[in-house]
């Protein structure tokens, strides 16, 4: 079995060699042509219940089906360790289609594990998509299952606070029912909740796996049945992963260890500087012992990622830190190759209800790939200038 390393560089491109060609093929075909009617209409039929076209059967439409957006789905299956993985067009759109299907196997009742990024805790909420939510505390998921539970939902490092939960303990709290998680912030590098016995992987593929901040995607990474319900929904949706952002997503993974590992080390050595300065009130970092009481880096992930945030005394001061930066950028989304700096409370969790809302005090740091020494002295400056 190769390493990870190798099946990241190689996923999804184990046929180039066969096919004549090094880099991956982009295919930007809206239609495909077809042999006769009856024949593209089987395949029609086939794909818009879920299925995927077999060798020589025409791929009718974009819609339906894409083989760069399949081959980038292989890559996801290969380092999640999935049976398959669906792709759409941004996370919001992945976590769409997991309520919808959800809610199309009659079970409409969601289990959510708080905090999770305000988008998702949003579309919860506000019950849009036809699903009902109990929203708890890790401990509380087994009493919130009810019979018409169909989800369990958590993120694990979790937006923005980067707690920790324990995936083996959660998918056992949940008695059968399908657990999903969020592995946006852990990536496939550092945690692969499948191997945990989650039964859905969820990324917000536009962070970490595409990690330059110029492609939006989402991907769910599962087995064969919900993949077949997945589709199903993405081809009656229009939710679909176009084949543009699909290869420079796929271009992305090859590099996603190094990258993950480099921005590691770099928030490592941020996290624990912040820790010592005395404007910083809280910090919060995996890789910070008080912050994984359970010991879960070092088990359940093999590293405690590149995000961290940390509070300051008061809002007025946190929300004012972004605008004194020079080096980092103050704007949401995070996992790409530089420093990006937000304010939860403000912008990326504005629509969470106030009980539940992160701390105002609270700043956001995806550490990305400039030196730590530049990255540490420009929140250094930016925190001083400010408190
Ligand atoms: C943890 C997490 N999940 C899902 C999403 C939604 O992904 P997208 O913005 O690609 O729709 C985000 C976006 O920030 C996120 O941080």
């Amino acid at each position: 079995m190769l390493g990870w390393d190798s099946r990241a560089v190689h996923a999804g491109r184990e046929d180039l060699v066969a096919l004549g060609v090094h880099a991956i093929p982009l295919d930007m075909s809206t239609t495909a042509p077809l042999t006769s009617v009856e024949s593209g209409g089987e395949a029609y039929e086939l794909m818009a219940t879920g299925g995927v076209p077999g060798p020589g059967q025409s791929t009718v439409y974009q819609r339906l089906w894409n083989p760069t957006v399949a081959r980038f789905e292989a890559g996801v299956s290969t380092l999640e360790g999935a049976a398959e993985s669906v792709a759409f067009a941004t996370g919001m759109a992945a976590l769409t289609a997991v309520l919808l299907a959800a809610v199309a196997g009659g079970k409409p009742h969601v289990v959510a594990v708080r905090p999770l990024y305000g988008g998702s805790d949003h579309v919860l909420a506000t019950g849009l998509l036809g699903t009902t939510v109990t929203f708890v505390h890790p401990d509380e998921v087994h009493a919130a299952l009810r019979p018409d539970t169909g989800l369990v939902i958590a993120e694990t490092p979790a937006n923005p606070d980067l707690s920790l939960l324990d995936i083996r303990k959660l998918v056992a709290d949940a008695d059968g029912v399908p657990v999903m998680i969020d592995n946006t912030f852990a990536t496939p590098v550092l945690q692969r909740p499948l191997e945990s016995g989650a039964s859905l992987v969820l990324h917000s593929a536009t962070k970490f796996l595409g990690g330059h901040g110029d492609a939006m995607g989402g991907v769910v990474a599962t087995d064969s049945g919900w993949a077949s319900r997945l589709r199903q929904v993405r081809a009656v949706t229009g939710g679909l992963l176009t084949p543009w952002p699909a290869y420079l997503l796929h271009r992305g993974l090859a590099t996603l260890p190094v990258r993950v590992r480099a921005q590691q080390a770099s928030a490592h050595k941020v996290a624990v500087a912040l820790a010592n300065h005395e404007a910083i009130t809280r910090v919060l970092y995996p890789g910070l012992a008080e912050c994984d009481p359970q010991g879960l880096v070092g088990t359940q992930m093999s590293g405690p990622g590149s995000l961290l945030s940390f509070e300051v005394d008061t809002a007025e001061h946190a929300e004012a830190i972004p605008s004194h930066v020079s080096l980092l950028t103050h704007a949401v989304s995070l996992g790409g190759i530089d420093t990006l700096i937000q304010h939860p409370a403000g912008l990326t969790h504005r629509p969470v209800a106030a009980a539940a809302k992160p701390h105002a005090t609270m700043l956001r740091v995806s550490i990305g790939l400039e030196d730590p020494e530049d990255i540490l002295a420009d929140l250094v400056q930016a925190v001083e200038a400010v408190c």
